[in-house]
């Protein structure tokens, strides 16, 4: 949801104290705004502590980070609406290290949102490309400035054959509506030697259909992993959706449709075309 523009001017004002699990406002504010303000921290979350020592919108959880991400992006996740959930700073860690990310790698991230994972892949000095399908996010990583490039627009609708290589690595938390589309997408960017590490719905872990049964063999089958993230692990957005972490690593010769096996394919179909 986008904040309203009275909140966001107050959120935003120097004076407003945003330290650990607070939200503080030191300052005087017409009633119409204060309820205003008082709606949006607590639609993410927070309470008001009206004790004098303290006398702010406290969070079950360090607020700082998020609030930062939030502000910037001009919008927040709500328990109703469904869709963006930046990724927390610890989970961003843990993913970069598990992808391995150096710098000089290169890196896709085809559901960027505003950014959460971008920023700390370029803080390690990967060369990184984003795709983001909403226009005011897309914006955001641009002003940002991490990317080397920013898509604005349906990353299931790009061809990895457009792009003149495939990506070293693929470091995501795509929407979990078609969280296995966008990552069975996903690996035909990747490099037959790539590493990708998603974010997705635990519900990965036991789905009985059979994309989802064929997908976990096929990570057993190439040496991946999905392990359970901790239930609070997107409770700084407000959710206990529970989530998991895909590890899939590429190698030649492997069974993975990744960008390099695209590339193969018109080959071998012109061979069987001479040869017939
Ligand atoms: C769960 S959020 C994660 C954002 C970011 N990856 C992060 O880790 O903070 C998913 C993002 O995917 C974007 N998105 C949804 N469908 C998309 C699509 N088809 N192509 C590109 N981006 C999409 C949403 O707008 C949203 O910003």
């Amino acid at each position: 949801m986008r904040f309203p523009s009275d909140a966001l001017a107050v959120l935003t004002d120097p004076r407003t104290e945003i330290r650990d699990d607070r939200v503080r406002i030191p300052f005087e504010l017409d009633r119409p705004v204060y309820e205003q303000v008082d709606r949006v921290l607590k639609e993410m979350g927070g309470r008001w502590d009206s004790r004098t020592a303290v006398r702010a919108h406290v969070f079950p959880y360090r607020v700082e980070e998020h609030m930062r991400q939030c502000l910037t992006a001009g919008e927040f996740p709500t328990r109703t609406e469904q869709g963006w959930f930046p990724t927390p700073p610890s989970l961003t860690m843990q993913i970069c290290d598990l992808a391995g990310v150096y710098a000089g790698t290169t890196v896709l991230e085809p559901s960027a949102g505003s950014g959460a994972l971008t920023a700390e892949l370029a803080r390690r000095g990967a060369l990184v490309d984003a795709v983001e399908i909403d226009p005011v996010r897309a914006d955001v990583l641009r002003r940002q400035g991490d990317c080397r490039a920013v898509i604005r627009d349906d990353f299931l609708s790009l061809d990895p054959l457009d792009y003149p290589e495939g990506f070293d690595r693929i470091v995501m938390n795509p929407p979990f509506a078609r969280g296995l589309d966008h990552i069975k997408h996903a690996i035909g960017f990747m490099k037959d030697d790539g590493i990708l590490v998603s974010v997705m719905s635990q519900g990965l872990m036991w789905w009985s259909d059979r994309a989802s049964v064929e997908f976990r063999a096929m990570v057993e089958e190439v040496g991946g992993e999905i392990e359970a993230l901790p239930e609070d692990s997107f409770a700084v957005c407000g959710t206990n959706v529970r989530t998991c972490l895909v590890f899939i690593p590429g190698y030649a010769g492997g069974p993975l449709r990744t960008y390099d096996w695209l590339q193969r394919q018109p080959l071998q179909l012109g061979l069987f075309g001479i040869a017939a």
